[in-house]
C-alpha cells in the first residue's frame, strides 16, 4: 500500500482539518492552563506571574474587558465569572468601538485585554488607550512575546499550543479558563467566596478535561443534526445567562465557516421583535444549562415551537426527558457547575460549525475573508 504523507498532513496528526484536531486538544489545553496554577494544598488559585498586588486588587472599582472577535466573546464569560465570583461590576467591548468611545477608566479600572495572537491591532490600541488613561492592564493571551503580552502590565497566558485554523477553538476555552482561575483569584482576595467555595469550583474545574472528552464522544450526534441544517439559510440561537454568552460564540462560528446567516438571541428578548422572523422549520438551538432560568427559556421555547420553529435543545442530560416535552430533538451534555458551563457546552457548537461547513464543502480551516490574526486597524 502507498500512503500520501506530507508535512501538512503530519502536522494534522491525522485528523482531516487543524480545526476538528484544535478541538480535540481542548481537554489538554485546559490541563495546561490549569497547571500549576491550582495549589493542591490550600485548594487555591495561585498566580504567582501576577504583578498586581493584594492592595490593587481590594481596590478595583470596575473592570472594563476589551477583545475582537471569539476573544471579545471568552470576555463576555469572562463577565459573568468575575460579576457572580468577585462581585466587581464588568464591562465588555468590542477593542474598535472602546478606543473611540472616551471610556471612562479610573486608576481602579482593571482593563483585562484578550487576544489569542497578541497581535491584533485595533485590541493594541485598546490596550495603549487604557494605559494612557491609567488603568492598569492585564492581558490574557495565548502568545507569550506577542506585542499585547510586551506592552500589557500583567500577563495570563493560556496555553493552548499554537492554533493554526482561522476559527478559534482551543484558544477561546482556554480563556475561558484563565477567566476562571483569575475570578476565583479576585474572590480570594476579596473575601467574596469562602474557601470551602473556591475549592468546590476548582474541584468541578479540574473534572473539565475528562467531561469535554466524553462531549467529544458523542460527536456524531451533533454532526447528524449539522447535516439537517446545512440546507437552511438562516438560524437561531437562544439561551439565557452565561448560556446567551456562549450562543453569541456558537452563532459566530457557524457564520464564520459555514456562512450560514444565524442570530444568537437572549432567550427573554426573541418576542421583543425577532420572534417575527421565526417560520415554520427554521432551526432554532437552545442552550438550556442555566438551571436557575431554566424554565423561563422553556417558555421561550414553547413561544418558538408555537410559531413553527424547529427546536434543537442542548441540555444536561437530567432535564431531557422534560424538554423533549417542548422541543424536537435533545442533545445530553455533561453537567457542571453553572459559571463553567460554557467549557463543556460551546464544544457541541463548535462541532456543529466544523460539521455545518464540512457538510457544506467549505475550506474548514480556511474561510473566505477571514484572517488568523488582523494587524491593522
Ligand atoms: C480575527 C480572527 C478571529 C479572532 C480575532 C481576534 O478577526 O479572524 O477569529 O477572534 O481576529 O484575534 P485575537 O488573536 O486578538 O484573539
Amino acid at each position: 500500500i502507498h500512503v500520501e504523507w506530507d508535512a501538512v498532513t503530519a502536522e494534522k496528526g491525522g485528523y482531516e482539518h487543524f480545526m476538528l484536531k484544535e478541538i480535540h486538544e481542548q481537554p489538554k489545553a485546559y490541563r495546561d492552563t490549569m497547571l500549576g496554577r491550582i495549589d493542591k494544598e490550600t485548594k487555591k488559585v495561585v498566580l504567582p506571574e501576577l504583578k498586581l498586588t493584594e492592595e490593587q486588587i481590594k481596590n478595583i472599582r470596575n473592570i472594563q474587558i476589551v477583545a475582537c472577535g471569539t476573544a471579545y466573546n471568552a470576555g463576555l464569560i469572562g463577565r459573568t465569572v468575575i460579576e457572580s465570583l468577585a462581585r466587581i461590576p464588568v464591562e465588555n467591548d468590542v477593542a474598535s468601538e472602546y478606543r473611540y468611545r472616551s471610556p471612562i477608566v479610573t486608576p481602579d479600572t482593571l482593563v483585562i485585554v484578550v487576544s489569542q495572537s497578541g497581535e491584533t491591532a485595533d485590541t493594541l490600541a485598546a490596550l495603549r488607550e487604557a494605559q494612557a488613561n491609567g488603568a492598569h492592564v492585564l492581558a490574557i493571551t495565548n502568545v507569550v512575546g506577542s506585542s499585547i503580552a510586551r506592552d500589557a502590565d500583567d500577563v495570563l497566558v493560556t496555553l493552548a499550543g499554537p492554533e493554526i485554523a482561522v476559527a478559534s477553538t482551543k484558544a477561546y476555552s482556554s480563556q475561558l479558563i484563565a477567566f476562571y482561575l483569575f475570578g476565583l483569584y479576585l474572590a480570594q482576595v476579596r473575601g467574596t467566596q469562602t474557601d470551602e467555595q473556591v475549592a468546590h469550583v476548582l474541584a468541578a474545574m479540574e473534572s473539565l478535561p475528562e467531561q469535554v472528552e466524553e462531549m467529544l464522544g458523542k460527536a456524531d450526534a451533533i454532526k447528524t443534526y449539522a447535516e439537517q441544517i446545512a440546507s437552511h439559510k438562516h438560524l437561531f440561537f437562544i439561551g439565557r445567562g452565561q448560556d446567551y454568552a456562549v450562543v453569541q460564540e456558537g452563532s459566530l462560528k457557524l457564520k464564520e465557516i459555514s456562512y450560514i446567516h444565524s442570530e444568537a438571541y437572549a432567550a427573554g428578548e426573541l418576542k421583543h421583535g425577532t420572534l417575527a422572523l421565526i417560520e415554520d422549520g427554521i432551526p432554532v438551538i437552545a442552550l438550556v444549562t442555566q438551571e436557575s432560568v431554566l424554565e423561563k427559556t422553556v417558555s421561550n421555547i414553547k413561544e418558538v415551537k408555537a410559531r413553527g420553529g424547529d427546536v434543537l435543545a442542548i441540555t444536561y442530560e437530567e432535564h431531557a426527558v422534560e424538554l423533549l416535552k417542548s422541543v424536537d430533538q435533545v442533545f445530553a451534555i455533561p453537567k457542571t457547575l453553572p459559571i463553567l458551563s460554557a467549557a463543556i457546552s460551546v464544544v457541541a457548537l463548535q462541532l456543529l460549525a466544523y460539521y455545518a461547513s464540512l457538510a457544506l464543502g467549505h475550506d474548514v480551516d480556511k474561510p473566505r475573508n477571514l484572517a488568523k490574526s488582523v494587524t491593522v486597524e
